[in-house]
This record gives C-alpha cells, sequence and structure tokens, in this order.
C-alpha cells in the first residue's frame, strides 16, 4: 500500500480538491486497493468543516465528488503513516519541515514537483474569484496524474 496526503493551509480548497481528484484518478487506474488517499491542513482552523463550497462546485462541474472530506490538521503521526506528505505551495512546505520528524524529512516534497507545469505552487484561491478555483482544479488534475505515473514508475513492488 502507498500512502498519500495533500497538504494546504486550511484544508477546505486545495488540498481536499487535490484529495477528490486523485482517488478518481487512482480509481480510473484501477489502483483503489493498492493507493490510499488524504488531505490535512497546516492549520486546524477549519476543523471538520466540509470543502469550500466554491471547490465543490467546481469540482463537481467536472465531475468530481468532494462531499465525503472533512477538513483536519497535520498529527505528527502524518509522518510516519504516509509515504508521500505533499505540499500546496512553499509556505505549506516550509511548516511542513519544520515539523517533520528528521528521519521522514524525504516524504515532504512540493506536489507540483512531479509535473512539468511551468509553475511550482498551486496558488491559494480563499481570498479570490472563482478564476483561482477554476486554476487550482487544472493544476490539480496535471499534478495528480503526474504524480499517478511517478508512483507507476517508482513504486512497482508496492503496487503489485
Ligand atoms: P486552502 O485555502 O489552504 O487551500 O484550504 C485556505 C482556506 C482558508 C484560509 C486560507 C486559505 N483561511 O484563511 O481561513
Amino acid at each position: 500500500m502507498i500512502k498519500v496526503l495533500f497538504v494546504c493551509l486550511g484544508n477546505i480548497c486545495r488540498s481536499p480538491t487535490a484529495h477528490g481528484v486523485f482517488v478518481h484518478q487512482v480509481e480510473l487506474a484501477g489502483l483503489s486497493d493498492r493507493i490510499e488517499v488524504d488531505s490535512a491542513g497546516t492549520s486546524g482552523w477549519h476543523k471538520e468543516a466540509e470543502p469550500d463550497g466554491r471547490s465543490m462546485k467546481e469540482a463537481a462541474r467536472l465531475g468530481y465528488d468532494l462531499s465525503f472530506i472533512r477538513s483536519r490538521q497535520v498529527d505528527i503521526s502524518d509522518f510516519d503513516e504516509f509515504d508521500y506528505v505533499l505540499a500546496m505551495d512553499e509556505s505549506n512546505l516550509s511548516d511542513l519541515l519544520a515539523m517533520c520528524p528528521p528521519e521522514h524529512r524525504h516524504k515532504v516534497q512540493l506536489f507540483l514537483s512531479f509535473s512539468n507545469v511551468s509553475e511550482s505552487e498551486v496558488p491559494d484561491p480563499y481570498y479570490g474569484g472563482a478564476q483561482g478555483f477554476s486554476d487550482v482544479l487544472s493544476l490539480v488534475e496535471q499534478g495528480g496524474q503526474a504524480l499517478l505515473e511517478h508512483i507507476q514508475n517508482h513504486a512497482q513492488s508496492e503496487l503489485r
């Protein structure tokens, strides 16, 4: 089993979008029994909340369901539990590295580092307009596909 955790600040916009989209991509690849997906926030500000309505609406427009996700804060045990702890932006990355035990630091990376899109971060859409949410969806679809290909190429023994 390979375990992937997507992380942003609030766990109500970007990381739940990545969570819902990646679940779908993993299902399409027939790997749902091999890859486990979750998401969390570096903050606990929205604990137990469902994803932001604007994220859910944009996801639903493209056929993705985020309604099963509830916000939670990253826990120190996540670094032991997960194989990939993927930050949406540089700020999330530095917050994660600041709390990550040294032996697990290699698991903490920028989500978009697996893809060849020109952006390195998924920008925070929370205080902006609808375009920001649509940009998040597009980056997350591309990033998720690239991550899936990386896992398929690099973790063949775990996927069998
Ligand atoms: P997220 O977006 O990190 O993509 O979930 C945000 C959600 C909430 C806040 C900031 C960003 N906030 O300030 O409450």
